[in-house]
């Protein structure tokens, strides 16, 4: 599917070109990260009622919860969250303990799977589309992302209005529209996942150093955006 219409669109004209086809059939995927907010300041532009899901994994830091709050009373917005299935959660922690996600990549991907895939297969499943905060920069995985594509995982369209946003265009936009953040962007955080497989980055390392840390960078994908056979 190529929408040669879109190639050189801003992310306001991709979300209004998005709002327009698909109606109520479309959401973000929000995880609150500076991309998120500004895509929510943005969509509210477009949209008075925009659909936001957040996939809340259990583990996420205080300051995560904060930020989603303060969004829902700025723009007057419901989110839709969802939470992991109580008893596939039950039977995992039961079986392999809190933390048994620093073990291996198995075990990893294991607690990613009842945390936030099958989740977000929930979330999808009521949608034609869903949009998201991807930027290319942010991860070798993630240099061929387009701004509209299908999702052959999950058999919708996805919608990535930011690809060709810098974290400094992401970062100028927050500040110029006076749109609430996650405190923890101004103590060294730049991406912000589950509060225990999340560090602080150091000057001059990569945005996503501080995400599964313990991992290379061709293996830290959770689940969310990986392309089918990968
Ligand atoms: S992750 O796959 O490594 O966790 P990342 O934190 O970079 O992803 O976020 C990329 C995009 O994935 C976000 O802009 C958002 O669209 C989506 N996303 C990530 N985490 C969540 C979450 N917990 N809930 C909803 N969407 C999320
Ligand atoms: Fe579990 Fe860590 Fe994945 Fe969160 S990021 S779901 S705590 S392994």
């Amino acid at each position: 599917m190529v929408y040669k219409e879109l190639e050189n669109a801003s992310a306001s004209e991709i979300l209004t070109w998005a709002f327009d086809k698909f109606g109520d059939k479309i959401a973000l995927a929000s995880s609150f990260g500076l991309e998120d907010v500004a895509l929510i300041d943005m969509m509210v532009k477009i949209n008075k009622g925009p659909r936001v899901f957040t996939l809340d994994t259990g583990r996420l830091n205080q300051e995560t919860y904060d930020v989603m709050d303060a969004v829902r009373d700025k723009y007057g917005i419901n989110i839709e969250v969802f939470c992991p299935d109580t008893e596939a959660l039950e039977a995992m922690v039961r079986e392999k303990g809190l933390n048994f996600f620093y073990d291996s990549i198995e075990n990893r991907k294991q607690c990613c799977g009842v945390r936030k895939i099958k989740p977000l297969k929930r979330a999808l499943g009521e949608l034609d589309a869903w949009i998201t905060g991807l930027r290319r920069q942010q991860a070798v995985t993630r240099s061929a992302v387009k701004s509209v594509e299908f999702d052959e995982s999950n058999q919708l369209v996805k919608i990535n209005p930011l690809v060709e946003w810098s974290e400094e265009q992401v970062r100028d936009y927050v500040k110029e529209n006076n749109v609430p953040y996650n405190k923890l962007h101004d103590q060294g955080f730049p991406s912000i996942g589950c509060e225990p497989c999340t560090r602080a980055v150091k000057a001059g390392e990569d945005v996503r150093a501080g995400r599964w840390w313990w991992e290379t960078p061709e293996q830290k994908e959770c689940g969310l955006h990986v392309k089918k056979g990968a």
